[in-house]
């Protein structure tokens, strides 16, 4: 719901009706948002707006050709999580900012996964020079526990709501008790010596993932991160649904990248201890060496498969 406010408020501020949203991105399953999303979740439910574009991620050139005086924003994920947690390349936020600006188009950043000191910066957009028009937050913003999201906006953009502020509603809007939490997330977030402690964990996590992939080089081919938001590139496309199952077992909760299910998302939780990085590390190590006796077995039943059509 807060991505699709978020749409709402840029096609009411800018009287413009396209948006513009990157391949293999996730904003959710909801009215706008699913729009903005994988035509494998759109096309069950006849979503194919025209007015929705979609561009590959890290790609200036692709932003600057789909921006025209019809496009109202720009949305995209700062790491784009689902697509396997990738950077962005040096300079390309800024340069999306940019052609925004030229564009009067707005730029929408969702942080529901990023945002809240997940990269060691209260906001991931802080690590790249630019300030969005909008962010989007959600997950952790109680907690992961009681439902709350919010948009958050800039001041030139509340105008929208001026003449007639019910214009967007809802029953459960208000969220008074997830207000409550999500305050008290924003002030343990925010605090200085909280930070410090999300990026010593990640140097920890950076050298103890860099050592576990030195021991399964052909297996675990290379480390995405940010702060403590990290993905774990793998062999291939079986190999994160694999590792995903053999983590599971030997206690640890992970998740392979939808849409590239070749990197496993690695998200420990920044309230973890120093401590706890070594059964963390030592589980994971367990779960790779499962992991790779399990992948040519089911390397060769999904080979036969696809062969006999089975
Ligand atoms: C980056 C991102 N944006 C938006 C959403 C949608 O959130 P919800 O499932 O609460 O609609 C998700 C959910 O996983 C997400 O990861």
């Amino acid at each position: 719901e807060a991505i699709d406010t978020s749409l709402k408020i840029a096609r009411a501020f800018t009287k413009r009706k396209k948006i513009i949203s990157v391949q293999g991105g996730y904003h959710g399953h909801t009215g706008l948002s699913l729009q903005t999303g994988d035509a494998k979740y759109r096309t069950p439910f006849l979503f194919d707006s025209p007015d929705f574009i979609q561009v590959p991620f890290n790609d200036c050139k692709a932003i600057e050709n789909a921006l025209d005086i019809e496009v109202a924003a720009v949305i995209l994920e700062t790491i784009p999580a689902t697509l396997g947690m990738v950077l962005p390349q040096k300079g390309y936020l800024k340069t999306v900012k940019d052609l925004c600006e030229k564009n009067k188009s707005l730029l929408i950043l969702d942080e529901v996964q990023a945002g809240l000191s997940r990269t060691g910066k209260l906001w991931a957009f802080e690590h790249f020079d630019l300030v969005p028009d909008m962010v989007v937050l959600a997950k952790g913003l109680s907690g992961g526990i009681y439902p709350i999201t919010a948009t958050v906006i800039d001041q030139k953009l509340e105008s929208v709501f001026h003449k007639d502020p019910f214009i967007h509603i809802s029953t459960s809007g208000g969220s008074e008790l997830g207000c409550v939490v999500a305050k008290k997330v924003l002030e343990i977030s925010a605090n200085s010596n909280f930070l410090k402690k999300v990026n010593t964990l990640a140097e920890l996590f950076s050298s103890e993932l860099q050592n576990l992939q030195k021991k399964h080089p052909k297996f675990f081919r290379g480390i995405r991160q940010k702060g403590l938001m990290m993905g774990l590139e793998l062999k291939d496309d079986l190999a994160g649904p694999i590792l995903t199952k053999t983590a599971f077992d030997n206690d640890l909760l992970l998740i392979y990248a939808n849409n590239d299910p070749s990197v496993v998302q690695f998200l420990p939780p920044l309230i973890m201890e120093q401590k706890d990085i070594e059964f963390v590390i030592t589980q994971l190590d367990k779960a790779l060496k499962e992991a790779k006796i399990l992948h040519p077995i089911l390397k060769l039943k999904t080979t036969a498969q696809s062969l006999f059509k089975l």
